[in-house]
């Protein structure tokens, strides 16, 4: 069984071939990154134009790459949301065009399902397992317990740990995307100079807030002489910022795991797993503290391949691929949806709803 997968959710277009036996035959990503850096964020207009100009001509890679055919493939899939409309639009209303005229099959994806399925590609997991989802647009703790079936066990309460770390960037002046660019100075500086809170942290439950460091960080230079952060003041407070992200979200994914297993209680934790996905997993010291702290609790850190972590369009390939051979297929009146949450409390019927045209 092949898959082509179309992802144009936020600022990167990317087209895939994936097959049921776990093989990329193609990945193609596109990322926008330079036409947004102007404006140190992702402009929604110059998305979808983007997308627009495009998504063809990269769907026609993936799938010379592929070198399957259009005869090869089973099934056409795209992101349906949640995201900037606009680009939802560009890939939605193209995977609906390959699938009429090729008489195919859609499969119209949440994004976040995408990342929730990785794990299941990169690494053969099978059900359940723990995941933390964390991106710029993305910050949430989920139990994948199966195709279309997912608990959320928390998320930011306000922004994403992505985001927090774009907008930390900002304030030290160290230039766009933030993530790396905080990590590259949290390399050279003291964490413990400046004391910066750790919200949430101790608290019951699994939600997240980051607000409140960013304004903490706001204020730390702020109270700097002049009111600006030399090179040495920014790489202080960047490794103090990064150091209290991986402390929260450490002990918020503990307490997800107390829950996990006492939800899931197994005599061997050497199968469960916790799975992290999303932009922000690329930071190592992130994924150093998360993999301590998960093999504390009794479960097996695992980190997909990084340019599976972020936005991809071969994790919506295999999304797609894992319902359509349930039979979950959509039809082409699907309608794409900016906000579209995953889990059953949000959506409680489950996984018909995820394929429901609401
Ligand atoms: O998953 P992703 O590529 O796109 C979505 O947001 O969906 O994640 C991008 C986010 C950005 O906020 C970026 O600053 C952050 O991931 N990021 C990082 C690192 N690399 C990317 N954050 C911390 N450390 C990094 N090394
Ligand atoms: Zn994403």
């Amino acid at each position: 069984m092949n898959v082509l997968g179309i992802e144009t959710s936020c600022d990167e277009t990317a087209a895939a071939v994936v097959t049921g036996d776990r093989r990329i035959l193609s990945n193609i990503v596109l990322s926008q990154v330079e036409e947004h850096r102007p404006y140190a964020g992702v402009v929604p207009e110059i998305a979808a134009r983007s997308h627009l100009d495009h998504t063809d001509r990269l769907i026609g890679e993936a799938m010379a790459a592929a070198g399957i055919g259009w005869d090869g493939l089973d099934g056409v899939a795209a992101t349906a949301g949640p995201g900037l409309i606009g680009g939802v639009l560009v890939g939605l209303t193209t995977a609906k065009a390959i699938a009429m005229v090729r008489g195919l099959p859609l499969l119209a994806v949440n994004h976040l399902e995408g990342h929730a399925l990785t794990a299941r590609l990169s690494d053969g997991l099978d059900f359940p397992y723990l995941l933390l989802l964390i991106s710029g647009g993305h910050c949430q703790l989920l139990a994948v317990e199966g195709v279309g079936r997912y608990s959320r066990y928390g998320g930011t309460v306000d922004d994403a740990a992505g985001e927090a770390f774009d907008k930390t960037a900002a304030l030290l002046n160290l230039g766009y995307p933030g993530g790396p660019a905080v990590e590259e100075a949290a390399q050279r500086g003291d964490a413990g100079r400046f004391a910066l809170p750790r919200p949430m942290a101790g608290r019951p439950g699994c939600d997240f807030s980051f607000s409140g460091l960013k304004t903490a960080v706001r204020h730390t230079v702020a109270a700097l002489p002049g009111g600006e952060a030399n090179d040495r003041d920014s790489a202080d407070i960047a490794a103090g910022f990064q150091q209290a992200v991986a402390d929260v979200l450490a002990d918020r994914a503990r307490h997800a795991i107390h829950r996990f297993l006492s939800k899931f209680p197994s005599e061997s934790h050497e199968g469960r797993h916790f799975v992290v996905a999303g932009g922000v997993a690329a930071n190592r010291q992130i994924r150093e503290v998360l993999s301590r702290a998960t093999e504390d609790e009794g479960m097996r850190f695992t980190a997909p391949p990084l340019d599976l972590c972020t936005d991809n369009a071969a994790m919506i390939a295999w999304a797609g691929l894992e319902r359509l051979r349930l039979g979950m297929t959509d039809d082409l009146t699907f309608a794409a949806r900016p906000r579209w949450p995953l889990d059953e409390s949000a959506n409680p019927s489950g996984r018909v709803a995820l394929g429901q045209a609401r």
